[in-house]
C-alpha cells in the first residue's frame, strides 16, 4: 500500500528504515518532546522497527509509515498507533529537523487521517502532545482536531494536551480534499 499526496509518498516501513529511525532518534531536538531518549545505538532503532512498527502493522494494519518526497528523499514518519488496553488510535509524526516548517507533517497527517477513516473505518483518532511542543500542537489544530484538555501522566509532570477528531468531523470539515 502506498499513499500519494501533492508532494509526498507515504509507505509502510521496511528493514532499511532502521537507519532512518536511528537518524531521527539520535537528534536531541527531534526527540525533545516525544518522551523518547536520544538513541546512540543502532540496535535500538532496529528494535523499535520490529517490536513496534512491524508488529502493529501485522496485527492492526496500522503503524508508523515512512514519508518521502516524490524524488525519494526521506523526510520522517507519520502514522497511527493502536493501544489495545484503551482501544484508542493515536496519530503521531516525527520528521528530520532540516525538513521542519514546510507543512510536511500536516500534509502527511491529513492523508493518514483519511486512511484511518476511509480504509480502516475508524470512528475516532486522537493525538497527544507535550504542552511545550508548539509546532506539534499547531499541526493538530491545522488538521481540524479538537482540544480535549490535559491528560496527566505519572512520567511527565507537564502532562499532555489531548486532541481528537471523529470520522464525522473529518468529513464535515472537508479537510480531506487532498
Ligand atoms: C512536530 C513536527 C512533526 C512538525 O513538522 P512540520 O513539518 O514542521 O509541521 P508543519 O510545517 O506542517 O507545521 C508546523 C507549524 O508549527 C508552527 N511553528 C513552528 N515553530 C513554532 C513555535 N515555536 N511556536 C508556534 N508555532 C510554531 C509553524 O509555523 C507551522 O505552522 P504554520 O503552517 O501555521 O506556519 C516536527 O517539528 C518534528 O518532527 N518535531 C520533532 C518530533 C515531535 O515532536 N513529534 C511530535 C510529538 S507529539
Amino acid at each position: 500500500m502506498m499513499i500519494e499526496t501533492n508532494r509526498l509518498l507515504i509507505r509502510p516501513m521496511t528493514n532499511e528504515d532502521a537507519l532512518h529511525l536511528f537518524e531521527l532518534n539520535s537528534d536531541p531536538e527531534v526527540v525533545r518532546y516525544t518522551g523518547d531518549t536520544v538513541t546512540h545505538n543502532f540496535a535500538d532503532a532496529q528494535r523499535i522497527l520490529t517490536d513496534l512498527v512491524f508488529n502493529q502493522f501485522n496485527l492492526y494494519k496500522m503503524g508508523r509509515f515512512s514519508v518521502l518526497l516524490k524524488d525519494g528523499t526521506y523526510l520522517g514518519w507519520c502514522g497511527l498507533r493502536y493501544f489495545p488496553e484503551s482501544k484508542e488510535v493515536d496519530l503521531g509524526y516525527r520528521f528530520l529537523r532540516k525538513f521542519w516548517g514546510h507543512g510536511y507533517a500536516t500534509e502527511a497527517s491529513l492523508a493518514i487521517l483519511k486512511y484511518g477513516f476511509e480504509d480502516l473505518k475508524l470512528h475516532r483518532i486522537l493525538a497527544r502532545a507535550m504542552p511545550a511542543n508548539l509546532p506539534s500542537i499547531k499541526v493538530l489544530q491545522k488538521l481540524g482536531m479538537t482540544y480535549r484538555g490535559v491528560a496527566n501522566d505519572p512520567h511527565y509532570p507537564s502532562g499532555f494536551v489531548l486532541y481528537d477528531i471523529t470520522a464525522e468531523e473529518f468529513n464535515n470539515a472537508k479537510i480531506n480534499k487532498l
